[in-house]
């Protein structure tokens, strides 16, 4: 049988280290969808035309290593706002929310547009300086040089991109729970994330 879970949020929320947690504890399958437009935006910047790179994403470029660098975020928020972009990843995002065994996708219209009837949803947030602190702690770990600074520009100028776009954009879903992460540490976060779903799962 098939159980989804729909984890949205702003950059930086948590939202990845709480899906992986989530679906190692249920022993469900994960996608991080937040990769489906990075690696179109990646190919955006080699130079592809970015409707064509999403109707031909191979999986595999899931896994290109360049993935997380900033300036592929930078594109991966300009690609997703084309609907053409959007359109052509919904099918292999169902696809994967209905495997048997359960799923768990992370995004940012997860429960809005791609898993509408997805019985858990969680949005999970946090303020946008804790947020741009730990994504800064996250580049300066793998040796990206940047600034704090620089970091809360870039995402501030991303999640009003990801927020004010006409076509799915970042907000959470009527029946999300929101989950603030700011004063939570990852144990508590995941904690919290898991009794949710356990709620969703009896109801
Ligand atoms: O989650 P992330 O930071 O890897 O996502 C990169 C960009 O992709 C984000 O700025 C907006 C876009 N995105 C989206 O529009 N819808 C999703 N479901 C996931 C990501």
């Amino acid at each position: 049988m098939s159980f989804t879970v729909a984890i949205d949020g702003p950059a930086a929320a948590g939202k990845g280290t709480i899906s992986r947690a989530v679906a190692a504890h249920f022993g469900f399958a994960h996608l991080d969808t937040g990769l489906l437009y990075r690696a179109v935006g990646a190919r955006m910047l080699d130079g592809l035309d970015p409707v064509e790179a999403a109707r031909t994403l191979d999986p595999e470029a899931l896994e290109r290593s360049d993935l997380r660098a900033p300036e592929v975020a930078q594109a991966a928020s300009k690609v997703a706002a084309i609907p053409d972009v959007r359109a052509a990843l919904v099918d292999f995002q169902r696809a994967f929310a209905m495997r048997a065994g359960g799923a768990v996708l992370d995004g940012r219209d997860i429960g809005t547009v791609i898993c509408p009837e997805a019985p858990a949803k969680l949005f999970v947030t946090a303020s946008d300086t804790v947020r741009a602190e730990r994504r800064f702690r996250e580049l300066t770990d793998k040796g990206v040089e940047t600034s704090l600074e620089e970091v809360l520009t870039e995402m501030r100028e991303r999640d009003a991109r990801d927020s004010a776009r006409a076509a799915a954009p970042l907000r959470p879903a009527q029946d999300a729970v929101i989950l603030d992460t700011s004063r939570l540490s990852i144990d508590d976060a995941v904690a919290a994330a898991i009794e949710t779903i356990r709620t969703r799962q009896q109801g």
